[in-house]
Protein backbone atom coordinates (compact mmCIF):
# COMPACT_ATOMS: atom_id res chain seq x y z
CA UNK A 1 0.00 0.00 0.00
CA UNK A 2 1.26 3.05 -0.93
CA UNK A 3 0.40 6.23 1.44
CA UNK A 4 -1.21 9.65 0.74
CA UNK A 5 0.05 12.33 2.59
CA UNK A 6 -1.93 15.30 3.87
CA UNK A 7 -0.81 19.06 3.59
CA UNK A 8 0.40 18.90 7.16
CA UNK A 9 2.55 15.55 6.94
CA UNK A 10 4.27 17.10 3.56
CA UNK A 11 4.89 20.55 5.64
CA UNK A 12 6.57 18.50 8.14
CA UNK A 13 8.44 16.48 6.07
CA UNK A 14 9.50 19.25 3.79
CA UNK A 15 11.14 21.08 7.18
CA UNK A 16 12.87 17.96 7.97
CA UNK A 17 13.61 17.75 4.42
CA UNK A 18 15.22 21.69 4.68
CA UNK A 19 17.47 20.82 7.59
CA UNK A 20 18.97 17.73 5.63
CA UNK A 21 18.99 20.19 2.62
CA UNK A 22 21.81 22.24 4.49
CA UNK A 23 23.05 20.09 6.41
CA UNK A 24 24.60 18.50 3.24
CA UNK A 25 25.30 22.07 2.15
CA UNK A 26 27.71 23.03 5.65
CA UNK A 27 29.88 18.88 4.56
CA UNK A 28 30.54 20.79 1.27
CA UNK A 29 32.94 23.12 3.14
CA UNK A 30 34.09 20.54 5.35
CA UNK A 31 34.99 17.61 3.40
CA UNK A 32 39.04 17.71 2.29
CA UNK A 33 41.92 15.44 3.05
CA UNK A 34 42.65 14.99 6.40
CA UNK A 35 39.48 14.46 7.42
CA UNK A 36 37.73 11.64 9.55
CA UNK A 37 34.60 9.89 8.72
CA UNK A 38 33.55 10.32 12.48
CA UNK A 39 34.41 13.65 12.42
CA UNK A 40 31.48 14.36 9.89
CA UNK A 41 29.48 12.48 11.74
CA UNK A 42 30.13 14.59 15.29
CA UNK A 43 29.47 17.58 13.35
CA UNK A 44 26.51 15.78 11.70
CA UNK A 45 25.03 14.96 14.98
CA UNK A 46 25.22 18.11 16.81
CA UNK A 47 24.02 20.04 13.32
CA UNK A 48 20.68 17.74 13.55
CA UNK A 49 20.12 18.17 17.18
CA UNK A 50 20.82 22.00 16.94
CA UNK A 51 17.76 22.45 14.67
CA UNK A 52 15.76 20.25 16.91
CA UNK A 53 15.65 16.76 14.66
CA UNK A 54 16.75 13.62 15.13
CA UNK A 55 18.91 11.41 12.82
CA UNK A 56 16.37 8.55 11.87
CA UNK A 57 19.54 5.87 11.10
CA UNK A 58 21.26 6.19 14.51
CA UNK A 59 19.58 2.84 16.03
CA UNK A 60 17.83 2.36 12.84
CA UNK A 61 18.43 -1.82 13.53
CA UNK A 62 21.30 -1.58 15.05
CA UNK A 63 22.63 1.27 13.03
CA UNK A 64 25.28 2.85 15.33
CA UNK A 65 25.59 6.16 13.42
CA UNK A 66 23.74 9.62 12.80
CA UNK A 67 24.77 9.37 9.07
CA UNK A 68 26.30 6.66 6.40
CA UNK A 69 30.25 7.49 4.83
CA UNK A 70 30.67 5.58 2.17
CA UNK A 71 33.93 5.85 0.63
CA UNK A 72 35.09 4.92 -3.13
CA UNK A 73 34.34 1.95 -3.84
CA UNK A 74 31.44 1.69 -0.90
CA UNK A 75 27.71 2.03 -2.16
CA UNK A 76 25.98 2.71 0.60
CA UNK A 77 25.69 2.33 5.08
CA UNK A 78 29.13 3.16 5.59
CA UNK A 79 30.21 3.35 9.14
CA UNK A 80 31.97 6.42 10.15
CA UNK A 81 34.96 6.32 11.74
CA UNK A 82 38.74 6.90 12.41
CA UNK A 83 39.01 6.57 8.51
CA UNK A 84 41.02 9.34 7.25
CA UNK A 85 40.04 10.83 3.89
CA UNK A 86 42.53 11.25 1.74
CA UNK A 87 43.04 13.41 -1.80
CA UNK A 88 41.24 11.64 -4.73
CA UNK A 89 38.58 9.98 -2.48
CA UNK A 90 35.01 10.65 -2.54
CA UNK A 91 33.02 10.25 0.06
CA UNK A 92 29.28 9.47 -0.10
CA UNK A 93 26.93 11.07 2.66
CA UNK A 94 23.31 9.38 3.20
CA UNK A 95 21.30 10.42 6.35
CA UNK A 96 17.75 10.97 6.87
CA UNK A 97 16.44 13.22 9.17
CA UNK A 98 13.58 12.94 11.39
CA UNK A 99 11.35 15.80 12.63
CA UNK A 100 8.17 15.31 14.76
CA UNK A 101 7.84 11.82 13.56
CA UNK A 102 8.58 12.84 9.78
CA UNK A 103 11.19 11.52 7.53
CA UNK A 104 13.62 12.96 5.32
CA UNK A 105 16.02 11.08 3.30
CA UNK A 106 19.11 12.11 1.24
CA UNK A 107 22.59 11.93 -0.07
CA UNK A 108 24.82 13.06 -1.92
CA UNK A 109 28.66 12.30 -3.27
CA UNK A 110 31.03 14.74 -2.52
CA UNK A 111 35.10 15.01 -3.85
CA UNK A 112 37.81 15.37 -1.45
CA UNK A 113 40.42 17.48 -3.01
CA UNK A 114 41.02 16.48 -6.82
CA UNK A 115 39.36 13.31 -7.98
CA UNK A 116 40.09 11.30 -11.69
CA UNK A 117 37.98 12.86 -14.84
CA UNK A 118 37.03 9.42 -15.32
CA UNK A 119 35.21 9.52 -11.13
CA UNK A 120 34.24 13.32 -12.13
CA UNK A 121 32.05 12.51 -14.38
CA UNK A 122 30.44 9.29 -12.37
CA UNK A 123 29.89 11.80 -10.02
CA UNK A 124 27.94 14.31 -12.93
CA UNK A 125 26.35 11.31 -14.45
CA UNK A 126 24.54 10.01 -11.64
CA UNK A 127 23.13 13.34 -10.35
CA UNK A 128 21.96 13.66 -13.55
CA UNK A 129 20.33 10.18 -14.14
CA UNK A 130 18.71 11.60 -10.46
CA UNK A 131 17.28 14.62 -11.95
CA UNK A 132 16.57 12.40 -15.67
CA UNK A 133 14.12 10.42 -13.00
CA UNK A 134 12.42 12.81 -11.58
CA UNK A 135 11.58 14.53 -14.52
CA UNK A 136 9.54 11.84 -15.27
CA UNK A 137 7.55 12.29 -12.24
CA UNK A 138 3.30 13.13 -12.05
CA UNK A 139 0.60 12.38 -11.60
CA UNK A 140 -0.87 9.04 -13.39
CA UNK A 141 2.21 7.95 -14.78
CA UNK A 142 3.74 4.55 -14.43
CA UNK A 143 6.59 4.54 -12.01
CA UNK A 144 8.72 2.61 -14.08
CA UNK A 145 9.04 6.01 -16.23
CA UNK A 146 11.38 6.96 -13.53
CA UNK A 147 12.77 3.94 -13.49
CA UNK A 148 13.84 3.70 -16.95
CA UNK A 149 14.81 6.98 -17.34
CA UNK A 150 17.48 6.65 -14.39
CA UNK A 151 18.56 3.83 -16.09
CA UNK A 152 19.09 5.08 -19.85
CA UNK A 153 22.10 6.99 -18.13
CA UNK A 154 23.68 4.04 -17.02
CA UNK A 155 23.76 2.51 -19.92
CA UNK A 156 24.60 5.55 -21.78
CA UNK A 157 27.78 5.30 -20.20
CA UNK A 158 28.51 1.96 -19.46
CA UNK A 159 27.92 2.26 -15.72
CA UNK A 160 27.06 -0.82 -13.33
CA UNK A 161 23.61 -0.58 -11.32
CA UNK A 162 23.40 -2.61 -7.98
CA UNK A 163 20.32 -4.62 -7.90
CA UNK A 164 19.94 -4.52 -4.34
CA UNK A 165 19.49 -1.10 -3.62
CA UNK A 166 16.59 0.53 -4.64
CA UNK A 167 14.44 4.03 -3.89
CA UNK A 168 11.70 3.65 -1.78
CA UNK A 169 8.42 5.52 -0.56
CA UNK A 170 8.71 7.18 2.76
CA UNK A 171 7.43 9.38 5.92
CA UNK A 172 6.59 8.19 9.27
CA UNK A 173 8.67 5.31 8.37
CA UNK A 174 12.17 5.49 6.45
CA UNK A 175 11.31 3.06 3.89
CA UNK A 176 7.94 2.51 2.82
CA UNK A 177 5.95 1.16 -0.38
CA UNK A 178 7.37 1.07 -3.18
CA UNK A 179 10.47 -0.34 -3.86
CA UNK A 180 12.29 2.37 -6.93
CA UNK A 181 14.84 0.11 -8.77
CA UNK A 182 17.46 2.06 -10.63
CA UNK A 183 16.17 -0.24 -13.47
CA UNK A 184 13.55 -0.72 -15.34
CA UNK A 185 11.10 -3.70 -13.84
CA UNK A 186 7.91 -5.41 -14.10
CA UNK A 187 6.86 -4.44 -10.34
CA UNK A 188 7.01 -0.59 -11.25
CA UNK A 189 5.32 -0.85 -14.55
CA UNK A 190 1.70 -1.84 -12.75
CA UNK A 191 2.37 1.63 -10.28
CA UNK A 192 0.84 4.50 -10.94
CA UNK A 193 2.37 8.00 -9.09
CA UNK A 194 -0.67 10.21 -7.23
CA UNK A 195 -0.40 13.18 -5.73
CA UNK A 196 0.66 13.30 -2.57
CA UNK A 197 3.03 10.02 -2.42
CA UNK A 198 6.32 11.09 -1.08
CA UNK A 199 9.02 9.14 -2.65
CA UNK A 200 13.06 8.63 -2.26
CA UNK A 201 14.60 8.28 -5.71
CA UNK A 202 18.07 7.54 -5.48
CA UNK A 203 20.62 5.98 -8.37
CA UNK A 204 23.56 4.25 -7.51
CA UNK A 205 26.01 3.53 -10.28
CA UNK A 206 29.71 2.40 -10.59
CA UNK A 207 32.24 2.83 -12.53
CA UNK A 208 32.72 -0.89 -13.71
CA UNK A 209 30.48 -3.70 -12.47
CA UNK A 210 27.83 -3.75 -10.40
CA UNK A 211 28.13 -6.80 -8.02
CA UNK A 212 27.81 -5.78 -4.53
CA UNK A 213 28.46 -7.40 -1.01
CA UNK A 214 28.45 -7.14 2.45
CA UNK A 215 31.73 -6.32 3.97
CA UNK A 216 32.45 -7.76 7.87
CA UNK A 217 31.27 -4.74 10.16
CA UNK A 218 27.69 -6.19 8.73
CA UNK A 219 27.03 -2.84 7.45
CA UNK A 220 29.08 -1.81 4.54
CA UNK A 221 28.31 -2.59 1.22
CA UNK A 222 30.32 -2.58 -1.54
CA UNK A 223 31.13 -3.77 -5.16
CA UNK A 224 33.11 -6.89 -5.63
CA UNK A 225 35.58 -5.53 -7.87
CA UNK A 226 36.50 -2.29 -6.26
CA UNK A 227 35.25 0.38 -8.88
CA UNK A 228 34.10 3.35 -7.45
CA UNK A 229 30.20 4.24 -7.01
CA UNK A 230 28.58 7.85 -6.67
CA UNK A 231 24.84 8.23 -5.13
CA UNK A 232 22.73 11.23 -4.96
CA UNK A 233 19.04 10.63 -3.45
CA UNK A 234 16.26 13.41 -3.12
CA UNK A 235 13.03 13.08 -0.97
CA UNK A 236 10.53 14.25 -3.36
CA UNK A 237 6.63 14.95 -3.23
CA UNK A 238 4.44 13.77 -6.12
CA UNK A 239 1.74 16.79 -7.77
CA UNK A 240 -0.26 16.97 -10.46
CA UNK A 241 2.17 18.34 -12.68
CA UNK A 242 5.04 17.23 -11.41
CA UNK A 243 7.05 17.10 -8.32
CA UNK A 244 8.41 18.75 -5.65
CA UNK A 245 11.81 18.32 -3.68
CA UNK A 246 11.70 18.02 0.03
CA UNK A 247 15.20 17.93 0.53
CA UNK A 248 17.26 20.77 -1.94
CA UNK A 249 16.68 22.27 -5.43
N1 LIG B 1 19.46 6.43 3.93
C1 LIG B 1 19.41 5.05 3.52
C2 LIG B 1 18.44 4.98 2.36
O1 LIG B 1 18.59 5.76 1.44
C3 LIG B 1 19.06 4.15 4.67
C4 LIG B 1 20.17 4.06 5.67
S1 LIG B 1 19.72 3.07 6.97
C5 LIG B 1 21.05 3.01 7.97
O2 LIG B 1 17.52 4.23 2.28
F1 LIG B 1 20.68 2.37 9.01
F2 LIG B 1 22.07 2.44 7.34
F3 LIG B 1 21.43 4.23 8.29
CO1 LIG C 1 19.35 7.63 1.98
CO1 LIG D 1 16.76 6.22 0.69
Amino acid sequence: MISIKTEKEIELMAHAGEVAYQLLNELENIIKPGIKTQDLDDFSDKFIRMKGCTSAELGYEGYPKSICTSVNEEVVHGIPSSRVLKEGDIVSIDLVINYKGYMADTARTYKVGNISKEVNDLLIHTKEALYKGLNEVKEGIKLNEVCKAIESVAIEHGYGVPKELTGHGIGKEMHEDPYIPNYSNEESEKIILKEGMTLAIEPMFSLKGRKVWLLEDEWTIATQDESPVAHFEHTIVVTKDGYKILTGE
